[in-house]
């Protein structure tokens, strides 16, 4: 699915440059579900931007789907990035001015897909969030969890092959962390896709088939979870 190979990225900030990721090595399989975790600054934002082609590493390789990034323009890359990528934040990024099922149809409006097609896909998506009911609210109607179920019908409406969350549940309490992991766990099961993402919440790590842990820039742990 992807593979990294010494990665590097650096900030400049006037004269000095402040080097963020030292030499990342990682490869993800297809249908592979992935916790990153560690301390606060250690970089783990900075890798998930670049493994979502919304950042640039400053050295190093990057393939996605056997093809390495670094041949592509900035166009080329936002297409992939379209195709390929489901991102979810802890903010959720929900449109408030749309209802739930024109947020999670949005990402369609620039494929040539009708209107029609567009809500009929985005309603299907919502029903299998657990959401249908609730396709007319607006964000501001909707609580936190349901804001992320929003959320990630609209990052799974492109048919990704991979999402990318960060720190998907890091609004929620404890009960509606667990119903969303559940349905992570369910997507990557079920479908197959493909799923990284970043926590601070050890009890989300443990769910995940696999853990790597990040310090100062480098993966320093890379372990399967046994369950
Ligand atoms: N656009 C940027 N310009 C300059 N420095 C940046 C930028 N983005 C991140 N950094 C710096 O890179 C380091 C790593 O940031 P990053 O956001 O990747 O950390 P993180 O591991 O995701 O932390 P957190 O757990 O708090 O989200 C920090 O020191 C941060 O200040
Ligand atoms: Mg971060």
């Amino acid at each position: 699915m992807l593979k990294i190979q010494e990665l590097y990225k650096s900030y400049t900030f006037g004269n000095t440059i402040v080097p963020v990721l030292k030499g990342i090595n990682l490869e993800v399989k297809a249908g592979d579900f992935l916790a990153i975790t560690g301390t606060s600054g250690s970089g783990k934002s900075t890798l998930m931007n670049i493994m979502g082609l919304l950042d640039k590493p400053t050295r190093g390789h990057y393939w996605l789907e056997n093809k390495e990034i670094v041949h592509y323009n900035d166009d080329e890359l936002a297409a992939i990035r379209n195709q390929k990528i489901g991102f979810v934040f802890q903010s959720f990024y929900l449109l408030q001015r749309f209802s739930a099922v024109e947020n999670v149809g949005y990402p369609l409006i620039y494929r040539h897909i009708s209107q029609k097609e567009i809500r009929h896909r985005s309603m299907e998506m919502l029903e299998k969030m657990g959401m249908a009911d609730r396709a007319k609210h607006h964000p501001n109607e909707l609580s936190g969890g349901q804001q992320q179920r929003v959320a990630i019908a609209r990052a799974l409406i492109g048919k990704p092959s991979i999402i990318l969350a960060d720190e998907p549940t890091g609004a929620l309490d404890a009960h509606v962390s667990k119903q969303i992991i559940d349905l992570l766990l369910e997507l990557n099961q079920q479908e197959g896709i493909t799923i990284i993402i970043i926590t601070h919440d050890a009890n989300v790590a443990k769910r995940c088939k696999r853990h790597v842990i990040m310090e100062e820039g480098i993966l320093t742990t890379d372990a399967i979870n046994l369950h």
